[in-house]
């Protein structure tokens, strides 16, 4: 059988994201050889920075890809249901047990059990959980007897877990056991241009979904994409792409269609200072030889901060009046050719 690239599809150039597919990598290939089994994974990761994806893709890449992939959200379910659904229960085993049902586990022998949000497991279930992993067997409710279990198990969580265990939420052993090999999904604000290449490849799924022409995003779209905090990651950027793609018209969607607010531009974008800078220099100088030269005594101030803002800060548009040059007194001088990014640059 060929083996499968799922893990290809957790998409990002960044070096962090690359890192985490080396390393999933590397325990795919050091867990192929018969008899030889995956260690508890623990993945940490905000909310929406792919958490779940890299759980799947391991499984699906893995020796048990075609086995099944239980995924339990385990902030999802009540405390009361969550360990006769975990485990299991016979008949009989409380009031409502009227037929014997196996657990989630059980359900995942021969593949992955993927634990999301392990770190709201309440306390109860915390040690039968380690019992289960390290006796490699489970015990239904209500039964006396042990059936074994043939499953790779990787949990997930946004809790700050060493936090958890100090505050005494969670076990120290447990928290030992699942962190052997840790994987860390890093928030989206913190893979640079990730962003981009991500939105590039959700914008044409999302428009061949719906059947929409092909949508690109403008310049100030995607320094706004750049800039934004991302605090839902992967999936409010999804979010943005699909709201924005299916309620804009034209093909080229911008920061104000994305909802975003437009940002400066990054210093990659910039045009190089070199030629204009010289520029921009004697200009500023001239708007404040000339502004020393012709105002009253407080205007001359005004003038000469407002014109080294200009040069000095060219995108803060808040603190330089319309147009320092004019107001210097130099004819013909336009704002833009003081800014080497031109006034578009700075939409608050
Ligand atoms: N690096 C990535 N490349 C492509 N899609 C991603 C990536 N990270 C996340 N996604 C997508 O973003 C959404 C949220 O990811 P998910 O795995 O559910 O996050 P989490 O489990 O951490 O909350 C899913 O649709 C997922 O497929
Ligand atoms: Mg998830």
């Amino acid at each position: 059988m060929q083996p499968m690239d799922t893990l290809g599809r957790l998409l990002g150039d960044s070096a962090p994201i690359a890192e985490v597919r080396a390393q999933a990598a590397r325990l795919l290939r050091s867990a192929v050889s018969p008899g030889r089994r995956l260690p508890p994974i623990l993945i940490l990761g905000e909310t929406g920075t792919g958490k779940g994806l890299l759980a799947e893709a391991i499984h699906r890449d893995g020796a048990r890809g075609n086995g099944p992939f239980v995924d339990v959200n385990c902030a999802a379910i009540p405390e009361t249901l969550l360990e006769a659904e975990l485990f299991g229960f016979e008949r009989g085993a409380f009031t409502d047990a009227r037929q014997a049902k196996p657990g989630l586990f059980q359900s995942a022998n021969g593949g992955t059990i993927f634990l999301d949000e392990a770190g709201l497991l309440p306390i109860s279930l915390q040690s039968k959980l380690l019992k289960v992993i390290e006796e490699r067997s489970v015990r239904r409710l209500g039964s006396t007897r042990n059936e074994p279990l043939d499953v790779a198990i990787i949990a997930a969580t946004s809790e700050d877990l060493p936090l958890a265990v100090q505050e005494g939420r969670f076990r120290a052993d447990l928290y030992h056991r699942l962190a052997v090999v840790t994987l860390n999904l890093p928030p989206l604000r913190a893979r640079g241009r990730d962003v981009l290449l991500l939105a590039d490849d959700f914008l044409a799924r999302i428009c061949e979904d719906y059947g929409l022409p092909t949508r690109t995003l403008t310049q100030d779209a995607q320094a706004a994409l750049l800039a934004h905090p991302w605090t839902g990651n992967v999936r409010e950027l999804t979010n943005v792409l699909e709201r924005a793609s299916l309620l804009s018209d034209g093909p080229r969607l911008t920061a104000q269609d994305l909802g975003l607010v437009a940002a400066r531009r990054p210093e990659t974008t910039r045009e190089p200072a070199e030629s204009s800078g010289d520029r921009i220099e004697l200009t500023a100088i001239a708007a404040i030889a000339s502004g020393i030269a012709k105002g009253p005594a407080g205007d001359i101030a005004k003038t000469t901060i407002a014109a080294l803002i200009r040069v000095l800060c060219p995108s803060d548009g808040r603190l330089a009046p319309e147009n320092p040059a004019r107001s210097a007194g130099l004819p013909g001088t336009t704002s833009s050719t003081l800014t080497p990014t031109g006034p578009s640059s700075a939409v608050a």
